[in-house]
């Protein structure tokens, strides 16, 4: 193998810079090409094609989003939008891809492989820790850290004024970003995808509150069965008449320089990637479990669900009282 291509797809996340250096630089290391692609499957169709050096990819390591740039590509999820990337592929003599992004970025490589006979390492990134096969994704640590600098903040403001207060976070399909901001952030209470929102429970953390709790955080995974943070605040209202103050962390926990742990992570599953493709492991991700690189196909990876720490749900309840 010569030449190969890398990019990063779909929801940026904080560390991706860092993984784009680690698999230029390890590519290089073992004497192959490497192209950058832009902006994700929309560059590989409209031709985004960037050879990169060693010196391409410096002073990115500490840096957050994606010199690469990102996307979600509608016309990527056409048979039509696929040819034109794997033509385009093909004629620069791109013969492998790095794909560094979630679930959807996975599916993508499977399909290219699928139909175009184009091999790719993924390296798992996204804030959501939602992938299968690896004990963190590149991006959760600095977004986890990130989501609790703001209910550090919120905490102040809820104490000096006694209230009690909903905090929205990311994760569309899961509550990994909820479950550790809000053991990290004493939350009250952690609403989440994987569990039916309980009320009656919402009900007795609360009693704490009025009795002598002098403030209270709620948090709410984005994908939370009940609709986000606002439709539980007002069904909690309704129900027991506690008023509220609502916050949504939003995009902010996609931004901000990557922690120690997501650069240390990419740094690895980069070096890992390429270490995979010249040893013609092929349509696997690079991931970590337990401190070693593991491998897992691609397509385990989004089909299998990856599941909460029972035992970190069962701490979140018990200190919450
Ligand atoms: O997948 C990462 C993520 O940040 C999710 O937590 C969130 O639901 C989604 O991306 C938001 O996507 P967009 O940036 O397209 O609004």
């Amino acid at each position: 193998m010569k030449r190969i291509g890398v990019f990063t797809s779909g929801g940026d996340a904080p560390g991706m810079n860092a993984c784009v250096r680690a698999v230029v630089r390890a590519g290089i290391y073992y004497g192959l090409e490497v192209i950058g692609i832009g902006h994700g499957y929309q560059g590989m169709i409209n031709g985004e094609f960037i050879p990169l050096q060693a010196r391409s990819v410096s002073n990115i390591l500490q840096r957050g989003g994606t010199i690469l740039k990102t996307a979600r590509s509608e016309e990527f999820m056409t048979k039509e939008g696929r040819a034109k990337a794997a033509k385009n592929l093909k004629d620069h003599g791109i013969e492998a891809l790095v794909a560094i992004g979630g679930d959807g970025t996975f599916r993508g490589a499977v399909a290219l492989y699928e139909e175009h006979g184009i091999p790719s390492v993924g390296i798992p990134a996204t804030i959501d820790n939602d992938l299968y096969g690896t004990d963190y994704t590149i991006g959760y640590d600095t977004a986890v850290n990130t989501a609790l600098e703001s209910i550090d903040k919120i905490r102040d403001t809820a104490d000096a004024h006694d209230r009690l207060f909903y905090v929205e976070v990311m994760g569309r399909t899961s509550g990994f970003i909820a479950v550790e901001a809000g053991i990290g952030g004493g939350a009250e209470y952690i609403a989440i995808p994987e569990e039916q929102t309980d009320y009656e429970e919402i009900r007795n953390v609360l009693k704490g509150f009025r009795k002598d709790k002098t403030s209270s955080i709620i948090i709410v995974a984005e994908g939370d069965e009940e609709g986000g943070a606002f439709k539980i605040a007002k069904k909690v209202k309704e129900l027991y008449g506690f008023d509220y103050r609502v916050v949504v962390l939003g995009h902010i926990q996609r931004g901000g320089a990557p922690s120690a742990r997501d650069r240390i992570l990419a740094s690895k599953l980069g070096v890992a990637a390429v270490e995979a493709l010249i040893n013609g492991k092929f349509n696997v991700m690079v991931g970590e479990v337990k401190g070693e690189i593991k491998l897992t196909p691609l397509k385990e990876t989004f089909n299998r669900r990856k599941e909460l720490d029972p035992y970190l749900l069962k701490i979140a309840k018990i200190l919450s009282i």
